[in-house]
């Protein structure tokens, strides 16, 4: 049953305060909740109904005195409380079983320790409450358990209390000065250690920093401490927003279905996203930390001291958050160039993950109408496109404006569970007479229109008047439930290069003066045009700099306008792009084109890039100037899912094989200068994670990748043999990893023993382990040799089904992350997928349903695919016994 945002009404009870007294035992924790509930006013008398899933039942009391009570649709339903409008005492008391929650939603153990998860519906699942984020509670928590299994008993807020009892057990009791909705409870019971940090804020106020890990992890807390202090110091620099508790703990699980939570003062993480040394982690992973750790202190205030109404405007703290991360990154980053990276980082994500969401059965607003499952809804559409819509709110105020909306934001609702509609109302107001505010309701179509809309440029150059005009119009292609898109507020950021590459003055017809050489122009109607005067030579456009709006654009580029863009642009994003244009044009005309075989890799005569291209790369790759980084992003091509994405039909095979032979050819034609890449890219100090060593390291890497390539066609072992050495001897994870992934994905027969060697020196660490897996369940198929290898793995006695990091590292890496190994025209990849998704909807439902997303974009395969793929998804369908979460997805994937 749907849930439709327009129903919301407010609560007919409010919680203001209560005390939760646990009894930890992982077969049968008994749980008393103490609640101070009031009527609330605004609403007319009614029943409390009260959350519940999986519990037990022992005692229900009002003001100390029992009271009738009945179950209604699983929920608890009280009927004769007190009238009037005067406080009264609820009592609950129930058991569940820790032990027995796979789902790792709600109270869990995971590894002997107690974890809780309570987004967004878990709490219910610890004891019967109004779990809606919009009532908000003081909460003061006791925790007893055993002193030995349990010698580290965490909560919400400040210890207040702790000390021994009876039997070998002791207590902590735990008190959150601060009022919450329910989802941000958490505690944490078991065998842990800490690192710790005092900080003083600018203010002069003390606080003390937990990172919490098992005993042998602390050596790798150094850098999330790192990112926790950084973080702290980077929202009160640049958002006036101060850390407002006295202590701040961060606890890490091997055990958990997502990256991480912002539980009040107590974030849970899952392993991957705190632990590293520079020995077991990649530079990739370091940064996912940093960014990891900002998210969820960041949510401390775009979140938890406001937060949301309801779980529609999830993307009110989810899509700011991740703006505000992405900020944190880029301003750690420093260089210019260095933000431009993290920036393409981001828009890479977006168009190949989101984009094809916006475009499929699951398309949904960033602010959407239904839901069946609200777990389905942690999406990139509510965290990647919802970051994109605060950015574009933060281009068309200025980066002052937004710090003001911000201000405004916390002066309005500081304490508050308000709506998406609050917060651009905050940005609106505080910047009066700004394109924002003239705009709002029509900005605010971003929030409703689900879809990825179509911004279409033609220019057109009067060598007689010296104008050149941009005629710009959008359209935005049906969603399901949305058939009709009015125009969106759409800013674009441009410049004009000159015929050398010189980035031209910019003066619009009307105006006395140019005014500089790039402008943000805001494109709402459904058709515009802009005319450049004082143009003295046909211009090349670039349009969307810096990606300033979520939209396809379209433009009629010759490759020399493309090659001019990817040598002078003053904007690095649009250099990048340019880039991209080129070498996804070649692929989609080989992919048309009635030459090669659909094998991978079968029939290209090498010669599908145009020697101009294979030049600019080249440019670029030997660059004096450029960043490693920017480089190793530029000759990246585009992933199968991008190309893919810009395709009616798909025939995912003959995707593969173009990809592959434009990879090759990259490889050969670039040899001599990927070795003078590899050669010139080698740190020798001492290894530091930051963007520029990272981006020597991953150009150095890629360009390892690549000679394996050419040495394996060529039947050659020298660069084979060094990629070894390399894996052998490399001082860092980044390095050894390249290597081992250089020899695994060019098929070399070092690729065996290198991968026997990394797992014996790396069992019983299980994030290094989980790269192992994924690395294998990822590499491309042989001759249909890639799900045999993934069902073997599944066998390896280090794989698990139960853990959620394990089971993406194989499972998820194939079915998402080899296309060319998952698509067999046999059918047999996605008749696994199929088996899967229903293993893990009888463990895990949400895990579950993450993986029926794998096969949203059936209904674009070409046959044999996507008759076999639709087969599975009704296979899954079919079944009676699926969780609300799978169910929902497949229901859609069948309706597409
Ligand atoms: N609020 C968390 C974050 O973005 C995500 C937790 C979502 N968990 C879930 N089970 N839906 O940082
Ligand atoms: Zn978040």
């Amino acid at each position: 049953a749907a849930i439709q945002r327009q129903d919301y009404a407010p609560p007919a009870y409010w919680i203001d305060a209560v005390q939760l007294t646990f009894d930890l035992d992982p077969a049968k924790t008994r749980v008393l909740s103490k609640m101070q509930v009031r009527r609330n006013p605004q609403v007319a008398p009614q029943p409390l109904r009260l959350d519940g899933e999986e519990l037990n039942l022992a005692r229900v009391q009002v003001n100390g005195a029992g009271t009738s009570f009945k179950m209604e649709d699983g929920q608890l339903v009280l009927e004769n409380l007190p009238g009037g409008h005067e406080p009264f005492e609820l009592e609950i008391f129930t058991t569940c079983q820790p032990i027995k929650n796979t789902q790792l939603s709600g109270l869990y153990v995971s590894e002997g320790t107690f974890f809780t998860q309570c987004e967004a519906q878990g709490f219910r699942r610890i004891t019967y409450f109004l779990d809606r984020p919009d009532v908000m509670a003081t909460y003061s928590v006791l925790l007893r358990a055993d002193k030995a299994a349990y010698p580290v008993l965490l909560s919400n807020g400040n210890l207040v209390e702790s000390g021994e009892l009876d039997d070998g057990r002791h207590f902590a009791r735990w008190v959150d000065p601060h009022k919450k909705p329910s989802y941000l409870f958490a505690l944490v019971a078991g065998k842990l250690v800490a690192r710790e940090q005092k900080i003083k804020s600018r203010a002069g106020t003390e606080h003390l920093l937990q990172v919490w890990v098992r005993a042998g992890d602390l050596g790798k807390t150094e850098h999330a401490m790192n990112s926790l202090m950084a973080s702290i110091a980077w929202d009160e620099a640049r958002f006036n927003l101060p850390l407002d508790l006295e202590r701040f703990m961060i606890v890490a699980t091997s055990d958990f279905n997502m990256g991480a939570m912002e539980n009040k003062g107590l974030n849970v993480f899952n392993t991957k996203y705190v632990l590293a040394s520079q020995a077991t982690a990649t530079d990739v992973d370091f940064a996912n930390i940093e960014s990891v750790v900002g998210h969820e202190y960041f949510h401390n205030w775009t979140g938890n001291r406001v937060t949301c109404r309801d779980w529609f405007q999830l993307s009110l703290k989810e899509g700011l958050t991740v703006f505000r991360d992405q900020e944190f990154s880029m301003d750690m980053a420093g260089s210019p160039s260095a933000r431009a990276v993290k920036r393409i980082e981001d828009v890479r994500v977006l168009r190949t993950v989101q984009f094809p969401e916006d475009a499929g059965p699951m398309a949904h607003p960033v602010r959407p109408d239904s839901y069946v499952e609200i777990n389905n809804f942690y999406t990139v559409t509510i965290y990647e496109k919802g970051a994109e819509v605060v950015r574009m709110q933060h281009n068309l105020v200025g980066r002052e404006g937004f710090a003001r909306g911000m201000k405004l934001y916390f002066e309005r609702h500081d304490g508050q569970a308000v709506t998406c509609d609050d917060f651009a109302a905050a940005m609106a107001d505080a910047n009066p007479g700004s394109e924002l505010s003239r705009r709002l309701e029509h900005f605010k179509r971003w929030y409703s229109q689900a879809g990825t809309p179509r911004v279409k440029a033609v220019g057109q150059y009067d060598a007689a008047a010296q104008t050149y005009t941009l005629q710009l119009s959008q359209s935005c292609p049906a969603t399901p439930g949305q058939a009709d898109k009015q125009p969106f507020v759409i800013p674009v950021t441009l410049g004009l290069l000159g015929p050398q590459g010189a980035a031209l003055p910019l003066q619009l017809q009307g105006e006395e003066q140019p005014g500089g050489t790039e402008r943000t122009v805001v494109l709402h109607e459904a058709q515009q045009t802009l005319t450049f005067t004082h143009v003295a030579q046909p211009p090349v456009p670039s349009l969307l700099r810096a990606f300033s709006a979520p939209v396809v654009l379209e433009c009629d580029y010759s490759d020399e306008d493309l090659l001019l863009l990817l040598a002078h642009d003053s904007d690095p994003f649009n250099r990048w792009e340019a880039g991209q244009r080129l070498l996804l044009r070649v692929a989609i005309e080989s992919i048309a084109a009635p030459a090669g075989g659909t094998g991978a890799g079968a029939g290209f005569d090498q010669r599908l890039l145009p020697p101009a291209i294979v030049q600019a790369l080249q440019g670029v790759l030997r660059h004096p100037q450029l960043d490693a980084a920017f480089k190793e992003l530029v000759l990246s091509l585009p992933s199968e899912a991008y190309i893919a994405e810009q395709l009616d039909t798909v025939d995912p095979q003959r995707v593969h094989a173009v990809r592959e032979a434009l990879r090759l050819e990259l490889a050969t034609a670039l040899q001599a200068d990927w070795e003078w890449a590899f050669e010139t890219h080698q740190d020798s100090g001492a290894y530091r994670p930051d963007p520029q060593s990272a981006g020597r390291r991953a150009l150095a890497g890629a360009a390892l990748s690549m000679l394996c390539l050419a040495a394996q066609a060529q039947g050659d072992s020298v660069w084979p043999g060094k990629a070894y050495q390399r894996f052998k001897s490399a001082g860092n994870m980044t390095d050894r990893f390249n290597a081992l992934a250089a020899l695994v994905t060019s098929g070399h027969e070092l690729a065996a023993p290198a991968l026997q060697r990394f797992h014996a020196l790396f069992k019983g660490d299980a994030l290094v382990i989980d790269k192992w897996f994924a690395l294998q369940a990822a590499t491309p198929d042989r001759a249909g040799d890639a799900l045999p290898a993934v069902r073997a793995l599944m066998q390896h006695p280090d794989f698990s089904l139960k853990n959620p990091n394990r089971a993406r590292s194989v499972i998820f890496s194939y079915c998402n992350g080899n296309p060319g190994g998952f698509h067999r025209a046999d059918g047999a990849g996605y008749a696994f997928w199929a088996e899967q998704v229903l293993q893990l909807d009888a463990i895990n439902p949400q895990v579950a349903a993450r993986l029926a997303r794998s096969l949203d974009r059936w209904s674009k395969l070409a046959e044999p695919y996507r008759g076999a793929a639709r087969e599975a998804i009704a296979r899954v369908a079919g079944h009676a016994a699926l969780s609300s979460d799978v169910r929902e997805v497949v229901t859609r994937a069948l309706a597409a």
